[in-house]
């Protein structure tokens, strides 16, 4: 085999490493020392520099070196002429360009390059932009370099240069893509600060209910969160908690603060509330699943006598099933104008006569475990201290939650409560 084939399987052995090393996912920097090493290998180069051209900074970055000793100890700045003619040559650079501008070069940095030599420099061009620089000094032989040599050299500087490129093109969208969270998160942000006022006014419209929309908010996300839901998932249901009432802004007033139950007439009224805040919620398009059907369904009961739609069981989305529990709670522990908040005792005998046929099981189940490792000190308390200001000894009714989850769920989850 002669000298030339020699180096031309070389070349194409390093071309494919250096692919490789390219493709590979990594440290960057790592390589692109690696890359260069091969390129300083390919011709037995002794000594030599790759540079990021930073274009903001006007100057160059050496990310791998070799042989250069202290020259290359910080940035080397590239004036913006110098970069345009360096793009300008491209990577089909000349043999005699590539030596004039390592003359050049030497001369604008005589400090960093007092005493090594550069013999050549190769500019790293991108879609006519350019990226960066490789310097090169003399071969171990002492030869002089060749044509032949610099197309081996500019293939392998290509690749380098592409490599470059690419993880600039990555980093730039991993920044857009961060960017771009902190906005949604931002906008989120907004939008729950924006439901939390949409559920005071609400709340401010039905003198009755004060603080109602949030509470049941909050049972809803305990609930939930008892079930196992995913953090998103809870989010959402907080939401349709507060947003569960919202139809009733188009309530007549007069009806919302009646001091007596409701006559026929204001049932009838009163009973366009769950479908108007879905209509008022549909257009609005909401980081959450379902949000407009949770408002809609909340008054839907399993045995299908509910309303807007009289659906039936599994008819009714899981979420709009957690906030009609959580509805019912809060309605029933608190002071309405036609009676008195209800007894703990009788909510809870109130949910075990109306499960299967108004609360769906599962739901219940969820939320006399969640209250149950309140009690018992296992869990954060949220829903006795939702419940505090209106009832005192709360922990009297962990027999009635526990005969609720013995009647209504399977075995093997009403054991790990009681654990
Ligand atoms: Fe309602």
């Amino acid at each position: 085999m002669d000298t030339n084939t020699q180096r031309l399987l070389h070349t194409f052995s390093a071309l494919a490493d250096l692919g490789q090393e390219i493709a590979a996912a990594g440290d960057f920097d790592e390589m692109l020392r690696t890359s260069f090493h091969l390129l300083l290998g390919s011709l037995a180069i002794r000594r030599g520099a790759v540079g990021e051209y930073e274009r903001d900074l006007g100057a160059l970055r050496f990310v791998a070196a070799r042989g250069l000793g202290e020259s290359l100890t910080g940035p080397l700045a590239l004036s913006t002429d110098h970069a345009r003619r360096l793009s300008s040559l491209g990577s089909s650079i000349s043999l005699a360009d590539a030596g004039k501008e390592a003359e050049r070069f030497l001369e604008d940095h005589k400090d960093a390059f007092a005493s090594v030599e550069i013999d050549l420099v190769l500019p790293l061009v991108v879609r006519e932009e350019l990226i960066g620089v490789v310097l090169l000094g003399e071969k171990a032989t002492g030869e002089k370099f060749t044509d032949e040599d610099l197309e081996v050299l500019s293939a392998l500087s290509r690749h380098i240069g592409v490599g470059i490129h690419s993880h600039r093109l990555i980093d730039e969208v991993e920044h857009k893509a961060a960017e771009n969270l902190r906005l949604y998160e931002g906008l989120r942000a907004i939008y729950k600060e924006t439901v939390r006022a949409f559920a005071a006014a609400i709340d401010i419209k039905d003198r009755y209910t004060q603080g109602h929309s949030v509470r049941v908010g909050k049972y809803s996300e305990i609930i939930a969160r008892e079930m196992g839901w995913a953090d998103e998932e809870v989010e959402g249901i907080t939401i349709a908690g507060y947003l569960h009432d919202i139809g009733k802004l188009i309530v007549d007033l007069s009806v919302i603060n009646s001091p007596d139950r409701f006559n026929a007439k204001e049932q009838k009224e009163m009973n366009r509330h769950p479908y108007a805040g879905y209509e008022i919620l549909s257009p609005i398009s909401h980081p959450y699943a379902d949000i407009p059907l949770m408002a809609r369904y909340h008054h839907e009961r399993m045995d299908g006598n509910g309303y807007p739609d009289g659906l039936k069981g599994d008819q009714i989305p899981p979420g709009a099933k957690i906030v009609t529990l959580a509805d019912s709670f809060d309605a029933m522990t608190t002071d309405r104008p036609y009676r008195k908040k209800l007894p703990l005792e009788d909510v809870l005998e109130d949910f075990r006569v109306n499960t299967g046929t108004q609360f769906d099981p599962e739901v219940v189940c969820a939320f006399c475990r969640a209250f149950l490792k309140e009690i018992e000190g296992s869990k954060e308390r949220r829903l006795l201290n939702l419940l505090n200001r209106n009832y005192s000894n709360i922990e009297s009714v962990t027999p009635l939650l526990n005969k609720l989850l013995s009647e209504f769920d399977d075995g093997a989850i009403a054991a790990s409560a009681n654990n």
